[in-house]
């Protein structure tokens, strides 16, 4: 994965970011919740979203289980950070993951929703995270498989079955950093008018889909409207597995 694909991808996508992948309100409290669950937040814990984009999500858990603490959201690309809402209870940080884990600070529950696979070095940041946190932490990933059932084309497909992380790897390098881990997951259905999907397709919503060439995109999105001809909505499940290290 090239810092150049993700630095085109994450500029370039910022500000339709939320239009793009939010979904739904019920998508968002679905996943949502179960994060709240499965890092056990209290009121008083200290929360950071790592990798959080536009912090959506954690801005969602906090309307559920509100912190007296700010969140504290972390991301690498300005672009990104300049969409959370300027009212929400956030601070913006700036920076890389793997040195945001190396600075000093202790903190009760990490979030890395759908961003660990941007991160090649996992080994040594999940290390420093176990540092980072206080005794009971949490380090919660929420990740989409390698296999995706997605219903874009074929080349695609195959681009995230070596984009996206694996969970069992994940689960192997949590627990070599100390962590003692649970594993769940969630299946989500969406249904999305076909136009609105082809459209996300088209500008590239996802990191993978920017690591193709024009032709590659220009003949997929072709492929596309050949096996989706009849249909006017596109079903299909998005899965998410839910990682849980704990300290
Ligand atoms: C698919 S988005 C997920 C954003 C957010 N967590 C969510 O689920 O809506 C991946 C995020 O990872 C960020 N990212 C890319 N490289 C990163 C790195 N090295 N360290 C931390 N975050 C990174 C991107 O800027 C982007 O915001």
């Amino acid at each position: 994965m090239s810092k150049e694909v993700l630095d085109t991808h994450y500029k370039r996508l910022a500000d339709r970011y939320d239009d793009f992948l939010y979904y739904s309100p019920e998508f968002v409290r679905t996943l949502t919740s179960k994060m709240i669950e499965m890092l056990e937040l209290h009121e008083t814990d200290t929360l950071v979203d790592l990798g959080c984009g536009t912090a959506m999500y954690s801005i969602d858990m906090i309307k559920q289980a509100p912190l007296k603490e700010e969140i504290i959201a972390v991301d690498p690309y300005p672009e990104m950070l300049a969409q959370i809402p300027q009212d929400a209870k956030v601070r913006a940080v700036e920076a890389d993951a793997l040195d945001f884990s190396k600075r000093p600070g202790s903190y009760d529950k990490i979030l890395i929703k759908e961003a660990v696979h941007h991160i090649p070095e996992r080994e040594v940041l999940f290390k420093n995270l176990f540092e980072r946190l206080n005794k009971g932490g949490i380090l919660l990933l929420v990740h989409v498989p390698p296999k995706v059932e997605y219903p874009i084309f074929e080349k695609a497909l195959e681009r995230c079955r070596n984009w996206h992380a694996d969970p069992d790897e994940l689960v192997e390098q949590l627990k070599k950093a100390n962590f003692r881990v649970e594993r769940d997951a969630l299946r989500f259905p969406h249904a999305i008018p076909k136009h609105r999907y082809f459209e996300m397709v088209r500008s590239c919503y996802m990191s993978a889909l920017t690591s193709l060439d024009e032709n590659e995109m220009e003949a997929g999105l072709k492929e596309m409207e050949e096996k989706y001809h009849d249909n006017s909505v596109l079903r299909f499940i998005d899965h998410f597995d839910y990682l849980k290290g704990i300290k």
